[in-house]
């Protein structure tokens, strides 16, 4: 098989991503904290093997204490970047009492990605929200714009000076519906009215912070948007399809454009959108992760040739799997890469590629097993830190900034 040069752009930042909730651990006065210990949960994982240490976030990876070890690590594969959050509830676990001590945390979490030559793109709000702000309706009412206002401008002040890059919200469109419409995370809510609330009042939010956030720190603003890969079938299909397209991809993205520096492309799925509404393909052979999510590298183009009407630099906040035996991620990111610089050679101003996960972490409502990480988590054993295979080979690409590829 012919093999070609893949070499992507100067500068080119290169990395993973997380989020607060899914590795610091002990968030203890995070709405997701309470569910997952509530009778209801309890009920619902009822002959579930080892519920606790499989379901329950627990300490997480111990990422809030052992950052220093994932960013030393980040640096010996070779990434340049990296993104993480900041945990709302506790950094506010009681209405307008802000903790000192926490903020001095992360300020030292923040000086250690530094230390470590990574860029930071830092993420506000990433699904999770204070207890206290969960019963007042979080982003249901127009309140919640409020408290979050006065949360990201205090943490915009205090931690500005170590971030590259902002993500005031990952993915509002998940998070809406899967709170407030699909029932699956907290609140499990099923009421359309408040998933439409909760999205417009995120997109407020956005537009209100932004400009906030630019005048204090200078430093670029967007989101990570969740943008699927939509393809129609059937008959009526390119109406379904542009329906789908523009509720799930352009809603949001066209009224926070404005406000946005770049894009953040966070790109994992591929439907197959008819009248009778999406699926996921299940022919043509492609491959599925361990979750069952079919993979379409080629799915990743088409989203970044359509954000790039938008005029803005590109960056891929999130892509990855759940890949526990590792045999499958080398190749994903391979292609997927090959079709980012597909679409770079088209005109796309792709910057940055964060995977998916840097480490094994918790994955919401499916708990530990599926295996995002670049580097694996060994829960059985004081959650010690080991790359996989897969996390060498993205560090050379990470330190070449280009990889040979054998085009089919
Ligand atoms: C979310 C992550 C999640 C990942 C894999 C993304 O949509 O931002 O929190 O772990 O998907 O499911």
């Amino acid at each position: 098989m012919p093999k070609v040069r893949i070499r992507f752009p100067e500068n080119f930042l290169w990395g993973a991503a997380s989020s607060a909730y899914q590795t610091e651990g002990n968030n203890i006065n995070a709405d997701w904290w309470v569910w997952e210990h509530s009778e209801k949960r309890k009920r619902a994982l009822k002959g579930h093997q080892n519920p606790y240490d499989q379901y329950i976030c627990g300490v997480g990876t111990d990422f809030y204490n052992r950052y220093e070890e994932d960013f030393s690590l980040a640096a010996h594969l070779s990434h340049n970047a990296v993104r993480f959050g900041v945990e709302w509830s506790r950094i506010e676990p009681m209405q307008g009492k802000f903790d000192q001590k926490v903020l001095d945390h992360y300020e030292k979490i923040l000086q250690s990605a530094k230390a470590n030559g990574l860029q930071v793109f830092l993420t506000l709000h990433h699904f999770t929200l204070p207890t206290w702000l969960a019963k007042r309706g979080g982003f249901t009412t127009k309140a919640g714009i409020q408290f979050y206002l006065r949360y990201a401008e205090i943490v915009v002040k205090r931690l500005g000076q170590y971030v590259d890059f902002w993500l005031t919200f990952n993915e509002p469109e998940v998070y809406a519906t899967h709170s407030y419409l699909l029932g699956i995370f907290p609140p499990q809510q099923k009421n359309l009215l408040s998933a439409w609330r909760v999205v417009n009042n995120i997109i407020a939010a956005h537009n209100l912070i932004s400009p906030k956030i630019k005048y204090i720190t200078a430093k670029p603003v967007s989101m990570a948007f969740h943008l699927a890969d939509l393809q129609p079938t059937g008959l009526l299909g390119s109406l379904a399809r542009s329906f789908s397209h523009y509720l799930a991809n352009e809603y949001i993205l066209r009224r926070t454009i404005n406000a946005c520096d770049f894009v953040g492309v966070n790109y994992y799925e591929h439907f197959h959108v008819s009248i009778l509404g999406r699926r996921k393909s299940s022919h043509s052979g492609h491959e599925s992760t361990d979750l069952g999510w079919s993979i379409h590298p080629e799915g990743i183009e088409r989203v970044l040739l359509n954000v790039q009407k938008y005029n803005k630099p590109i960056y891929i906040t999130e892509n990855g799997l759940a890949d526990h035996k590792d045999v499958k991620r080398e190749k994903f990111i391979k292609d997927h890469l090959y079709y980012v610089h597909e679409a770079i050679k088209k005109g796309a101003n792709v910057r940055g590629y964060l995977h998916w996960s840097l480490t094994d972490n918790f994955e919401w409502q499916h708990g530990y097993w599926p295996r995002f990480g670049l580097i694996e988590i060994d829960r059985e054993n004081m959650l010690r830190r080991k790359a996989r295979y897969s996390a060498l080979m993205y560090a050379q690409i990470c330190k070449d900034n280009y990889f040979d590829y054998e085009v089919k």
